[in-house]
């Protein structure tokens, strides 16, 4: 298997993190990375929030991101159309995709909650109206990896056109 491969296959979803902080650096690196994400127009539509104690504790998620060092609220821009909107969503969902897997790849894990888009934590937040919230990401050193969880084979799922 290749590299990028193995790392998209055996990346995992981590609900509990060791308190080893996260180097800025390397973080700022994921981050820089996650902007090579294809987004139409070059609209670069991905804002970061960076949540610290206070709004985590705000926030009240049931396990506080499973004790990740680093949470990451990502938002989306707003756009001047529902289409555009969309489009922006869908470039910031692949902004966060390579966000996961540069940090997989270094060793780190990551948890992406849709807890952010609901409206009181969107006030806690302080998004602006027309932004949308595609994810707080929990991010840190893994303390338990859990076994993949299998996907049915797209085989079934192609269907052929004329
Ligand atoms: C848009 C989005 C929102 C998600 N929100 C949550 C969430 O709120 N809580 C949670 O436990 N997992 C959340 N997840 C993670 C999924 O539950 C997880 O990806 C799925 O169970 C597959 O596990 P894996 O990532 O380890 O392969 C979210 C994933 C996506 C893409």
């Amino acid at each position: 298997m290749t590299d990028i491969l193995k790392t998209i296959r055996t990346r995992r979803t981590i609900k509990s993190f060791k308190p080893d902080p996260i180097d800025e650096a390397l973080l700022l690196s994921w981050l820089e990375a996650a902007c090579s994400a294809p987004n139409h127009r070059m609209t670069e539509p991905w804002e970061v929030r960076h949540a610290g104690p206070e709004t985590r504790a705000k926030l009240g998620h049931k396990t506080d991101f499973g004790g990740a060092p680093v949470v990451l609220a990502v938002l989306s821009k707003p756009a001047a159309t529902p289409f555009e909107r969309d489009e922006n969503l869908m470039a910031v969902s692949c902004w966060v995709q390579n966000l996961l897997l540069a940090a997989h790849e270094a060793g780190a894990g990551t948890f992406w909650s849709s807890l952010g888009a609901q409206p009181r934590s969107r006030e806690i937040l302080g998004v602006p109206d027309g932004y949308d919230v595609v994810g707080l990401i929990g991010i840190g050193y893994p303390a338990e990896i859990p076994q993949p969880k299998p996907r049915n084979p797209i085989a079934g799922r192609i269907v052929p056109l004329p």
